[in-house]
């Protein structure tokens, strides 16, 4: 079977420069190639880091971090940028173009793959209500869409760029509750059972994911699916009621 993204973090320690204590500590974990990992934890508990360590803008001082068997360390920029996309916590956009920005994911795409991409990322309506539709113009910061267009058209463009990982930071939570189930349910076909993983804040969000990794000031502190750590995290139950 072709790999499609297997992910390991073994013994994974970071820590910012001059800071007293790691934000990762001795993390250890798998994620399965085509399966959905979810992480959840309170803020500041090292979500987005852990994200940012696999696509290496840190490296770990121990650890190490691969993806298909190969050290992140050891891949080019490019073996990497195709192996891994992000839609980061606080997405961008760039002057230009809702298509230009879309193609900044890949620039061969077609306008019906955009389309697509903008139909599975719930962004389809609010682009055909431009004058311009694909081809309205963005300001550079996307100040002239809203918080959650913005959310939605840096959804597309990972969708557009087809990486074998699909990173989500925190991507769901700015969609109300039937958005964000309309979205997910349209992803695994979107994404043709790449791995996905999804840092959420809504249980709602990851109830169904394959595993879910508890965070907890750095330290992966419960992992299995939300009927196993329902039965065994203190932490994860906690989550559930708040
Ligand atoms: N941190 C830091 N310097 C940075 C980024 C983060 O010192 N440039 C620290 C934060 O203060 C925090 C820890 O690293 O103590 C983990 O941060 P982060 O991974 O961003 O936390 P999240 O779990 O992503 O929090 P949130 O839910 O608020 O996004
Ligand atoms: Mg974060």
């Amino acid at each position: 079977t072709p790999e499609r993204g297997r992910i390991e973090f073994s013994g994974v320690t970071f820590g910012f420069p001059g800071a007293e204590t790691p934000v990762v500590k001795d993390a250890s974990f798998v994620v399965e190639p085509g399966k959905t990992t979810a992480i959840i934890g309170s803020t500041g508990a090292g979500k987005t880091v852990l994200l940012n360590l696999m696509l290496r803008l840190y490296d770990p001082q121990q650890g190490t971090i691969t993806i298909d068997g190969a050290p992140v360390s050891q891949l080019t920029r490019e073996q990497l940028a195709d192996a891994i996309g992000l839609v980061p916590q606080r997405p961008y956009l760039f002057a230009g173009t809702i298509a230009s920005n879309l193609r900044f994911g890949r620039s061969g795409a077609t306008e019906e793959e955009l389309w697509e991409a903008l139909r599975v990322a719930q962004g389809e309506d609010f682009v055909k209500a431009k004058e311009l539709g694909l081809d309205e113009p963005v300001s550079q910061g996307g100040t002239s869409v809203s918080g959650g267009q913005r959310q939605r058209l840096s959804i597309a463009r990972l969708l557009v760029a087809r990486p074998k990982v699909y990173l989500f930071d925190d991507s769901f939570s700015a969609l109300d509750v039937a958005t964000d189930a309309r979205l997910r349910a349209a992803l695994p076909e979107a994404t043709q059972g790449a791995t996905t993983i999804i840092v959420a804040q809504r249980v709602s969000t990851i109830t169904e994911a394959d595993q879910i990794l508890v965070i907890e000031a750095g330290e992966i502190v419960g992992r299995g699916t939300h009927d196993e750590l329902l039965a065994s995290s203190d932490v994860y139950q906690e989550i559930v009621r708040s």
